[in-house]
């Protein structure tokens, strides 16, 4: 009998025309989509902490870089824009102390929140920027 799947996978954004940002959404969804193999059964639940790592490590990194190339335009919602991947960092922070203090349904609510921010702000507002900035 064929296993029926709780969470679909995602697939790739359509592509901005910025390479930056176009890595960074491909990363993205690599990332989004271990986690629905974790929330599906597919991987071991403790392989969380990597996506965790990889999230942290690559947000740090590629979010001054895109704030950078917005900055050499006349985006004028960099400010606000700067602020939400703050905001992104720090609840990814959140979610990983939660995990680490057995706090219940933890992927499940970083599931919905990789899932809003992927609707809200890859799709929205990186597009939108990169528009600008194009
Ligand atoms: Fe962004």
């Amino acid at each position: 009998m064929k296993k029926r799947y709780q969470y679909r996978k995602y697939e790739l954004t359509p592509k901005t025309g910025n390479k930056i940002v176009d890595n960074h959404h491909i990363n993205y969804i690599k990332q989004i989509n271990d986690l629905v193999d974790i929330l599906n059964d597919e991987k071991d639940k403790e392989s969380i902490y990597e996506i965790f790592h990889n999230i942290l490590y690559y947000a740090e990194k590629y979010f001054i870089e895109e704030e950078f190339s917005y900055q050499k335009t006349n985006y004028s919602n960099l400010k606000e824009h700067r602020e939400q991947h703050r905001e992104f960092i720090k609840k990814i922070s959140f979610f990983r102390k939660a995990y680490q203090n057995k706090v219940d349904n933890i992927c499940e609510e970083m599931m919905k929140f990789l899932d809003r921010w992927y609707k809200e702000h890859i799709i929205k507002e990186d597009s939108d920027a990169t528009m600008i900035v194009n």
